[in-house]
């Protein structure tokens, strides 16, 4: 007899904890859900009357692997503002961020490569390279209280010695999903220069690059060099400047900063959580040309293309982009501000919560003091409060001890969240 069975690495892989929690809530509709990380509006109508005049002209077909030309453009585009510039040739559009993570993974990591990964994370960024055989080292961030505000931070010296020559890639999200924490653009230049170094792979997560709330604002000289302008007036067309979002950055520090053309560093990115598009799985890659051929060849086996008709669809949202962005982030901001001034009164202080206040993301990643097992804890919230949060634990075991609670909610609808946890804990 033959076994019946899935290859090793996939049977090794750990299925959902959030889905676990999320399963015990199932059939309940007196739950208040925070578990997944999605906006909690729809699409913007001017996107989804896109899609349905895309759709109505007939949009239905193949297109090209690396996605219509339009769209290619749109992102460079888009992409140029934001960053260096870039042309549509090192441009590609995936099914969305999870696809791009996988095909940028697929066209890299070897079996047995060391892939280093900065956790607590988002769970698929750690099992995409385990998928293909990869070896996974984690490098954790820590949660330091600072003038008695606690703050996620990276030990830069623990991550640069994981990072021995010989590894294959580095995995970087920034914001990151859980915690919120964002690299500052002092780290990005060391750990850019190490990898250089070693020729390790810089494989940027920048879904969450629109969603930042403190991070310090870009560094004017980085972008008037790399756009080829001088001064301020080089800058006055940079999102990145704090043009935006009350005289706050309107961007991450990414590495495409700093990004040669032609090296180590490509970076993935979506419509999901910046346009409101979860659900359309659109999504993009910006690599080296050099690797261009071989990507097209992969989204040919993988998906083969994003359906036309989404694709045209993502070209109105680039259009709309700073109006939507600016919205999302004055909602999200507003939330985080009021989630964490909750979670921090004194009540919930005395009840052992320790909540850091994120630098992006739409996620506040916090303890409860006393509390080891967070997926027992999410379950006991769903089961006798009504409420629904994401484990810690779901996201690594450097995880463990915390809980995700997703803010991209109205205020009134986390203010019900807030009640129910507090009662939840003055009974525990
Ligand atoms: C860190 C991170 N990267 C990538 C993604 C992928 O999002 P999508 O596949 O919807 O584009 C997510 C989604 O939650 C995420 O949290």
């Amino acid at each position: 007899m033959f076994s019946v069975t899935a290859r090793d690495p996939v049977q090794a892989l750990r299925a959902s904890r959030i889905r676990e929690v999320a399963n015990a809530g199932m059939g309940r509709n007196d739950v208040l859900a925070f578990w997944f990380g999605e906006p909690d509006e729809v699409t913007p109508a001017v996107i989804r009357d896109a899609a349905k005049s895309a759709l109505d002209a007939g949009d239905v077909f193949y297109t090209h692997n690396l996605g219509i030309p339009a769209l290619r453009e749109t992102i460079a585009a888009y992409t140029s503002r934001l960053h260096r510039p870039v042309g549509a040739e090192r441009i590609a559009v995936t099914s969305a961020g999870v696809s791009a993570l996988m095909l940028v993974s697929q066209l890299l990591v070897n079996p047995g490569d060391r892939v280093v990964v900065v956790t607590p994370l988002w769970p698929n960024l750690v099992e995409i390279p385990r998928i293909l055989g990869a070896e996974v080292v984690s490098v954790p961030l820590q949660l330091r209280t600072h003038a008695d505000a606690p703050r996620w931070e990276l030990d830069l010296d623990q991550l640069l010695d994981a990072l021995v020559p010989g590894t294959r890639a580095l995995l970087l999200n920034s914001p990151n999903n859980p915690t919120g924490w964002v690299i500052s653009r002092e780290q990005q230049r060391a750990v850019l220069a190490h990898c250089r170094k070693h020729g390790i792979w810089l494989l940027a997560d920048d879904v969450y690059e629109r969603l930042v709330y403190d991070a310090a604002t870009e560094d004017a000289q980085d972008l008037s060099q790399a756009s080829g302008s001088s001064g301020m007036a080089g800058m006055s067309d940079k999102v990145s400047a704090g043009a935006l979002a009350v005289g706050q950055s309107a961007c991450a520090p990414s590495f495409l900063d700093l990004a040669e053309p032609e090296e180590r560093v490509v970076s993935a990115n979506s419509f999901s959580k910046s346009f409101l598009m979860t659900g359309w799985r659109l999504g993009w890659l910006q690599v080296p040309v050099s690797l261009m051929h071989d990507l097209g060849k992969l989204i040919e086996y993988n998906t083969s293309c994003a359906p036309g008709f989404v694709q045209q669809a993502g070209c109105v949202a680039l259009a709309h982009s700073e109006a939507i962005v600016a919205h999302t982030l004055q909602r999200y901001r507003a939330a985080r501000d009021y989630l964490c001034a909750q979670l921090s009164a004194p009540e919930f202080r005395n009840a052992g919560v320790i909540a850091p206040r994120p630098q992006g993301t739409m996620y506040v990643f916090f303890r409860v003091e006393g509390e080891q097992d967070s997926l027992a804890l999410c379950k006991r919230l769903v089961a006798d409060a009504g409420l629904g949060l994401a484990p810690g634990s779901a996201f690594g075991p450097e995880g463990e001890g915390a809980i995700r609670w997703c803010f991209a909610s109205s205020t009134e609808r986390l203010a019900q969240g807030v009640a129910r946890l507090a009662a939840f804990l003055r009974q525990r």
